[in-house]
């Protein structure tokens, strides 16, 4: 398997099977090493929320640094505005907006603050405090996102990119669902999830000294699930990445005539 330091970014295996869950090289050679440091070997999800705190803060600055439109994955301000274009030209000026995983604000969260209202929810507390310097008109939580509530029908629109997979794949379908319920009928669900199923911890992204967590199905499966839980896909697309691999791009609706959920304002 390939060391992961070899890549510009992440984890990104492209289109494997669903029965192939790979073990990263570096987390079997490492391992005495991880439980040392982790405490346990089988890295249970306090820990793994740890590691990913930890790697969003010291992460920050070489994954958006300062004044950079151009990012170290390949990906530009530009595609962030590609794939948001649908919901900055159909939803109405002063829309709510959620941004789950929303990093330093940028670009996802700048661009939608533009013409939205935003809450950007980040468990990173240098994420976080960057996005309050760089997008000064929204909203921030310093939050994890597998325990924020909203009341139903709380957005026209949830934006996810490249972090739900940071969280322990059985946390992530509750997650989708409450994200359904968070929308307002007829609202939007754009995210970046899985490709191909991978899950895994591994060290030294952008050659940083870092450690990382990732756990996420292949598209078919995350399709299933959406669909499952009432999501209308209008576009299910393969973004690649520097390097090698890349993830898979969501749009995604909530039905027009679906029934508003009960318990409105009880927060979910
Ligand atoms: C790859 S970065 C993506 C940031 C931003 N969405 C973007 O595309 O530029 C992943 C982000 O997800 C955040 N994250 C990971 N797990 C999280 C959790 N459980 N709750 C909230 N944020 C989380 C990380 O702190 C990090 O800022």
């Amino acid at each position: 398997m390939a060391d992961r330091r070899d890549r510009s970014f992440g984890h990104c295996r492209g289109r494997t099977k669903a029965a192939e869950i790979a073990t990263p090289k570096a987390l079997l050679m490492n391992r005495k090493k991880l439980s040392t440091r982790m405490g346990d070997p089988e890295t249970p999800p306090r820990v793994t929320r740890a590691m990913v705190r930890d790697g969003w803060n010291q992460l920050s600055m070489l994954y958006r640094p300062p004044g950079a439109t151009r990012f170290p994955t390949g990906h530009t301000d530009r595609l962030y505005g590609v794939w948001l274009a649908p919901i900055m030209k159909e939803l109405p000026k002063g829309a709510p907006v959620l941004d789950l995983g929303c990093g330093c604000g940028v670009p996802a969260t700048r661009i939608l603050a533009r013409r939205f209202q935003v809450t950007g929810v980040d468990l990173s507390d240098v994420q976080i405090a960057r996005a309050r310097e760089l997008v000064p008109s929204a909203r921030f939580r310093r939050s994890d996102m597998s325990r924020v509530r909203f009341p139903p029908g709380s957005f026209q629109a949830v934006v996810s990119f490249y972090a739900i997979f940071h969280l322990p794949l059985k946390e992530q379908y509750p997650l989708l669902k409450r994200i359904y319920r968070w929308l307002t009928p007829g609202g939007y669900f754009v995210a970046i999830l899985g490709a191909g199923r991978y899950k895994g911890v591994d060290k030294g992204w952008l050659g940083s000294d870092t450690w990382m967590y990732w756990d996420h199905v292949d598209a078919d499966t995350y399709q299933r699930w959406l669909e499952k839980i009432g999501f209308v896909v209008e576009l299910s697309a393969f973004v690649p990445e520097k390097g090698s691999g890349g993830h898979q791009l969501f749009r995604l609706r909530r039905p027009s005539d679906s029934s508003p959920s009960p318990r409105r304002h009880r927060e979910q």
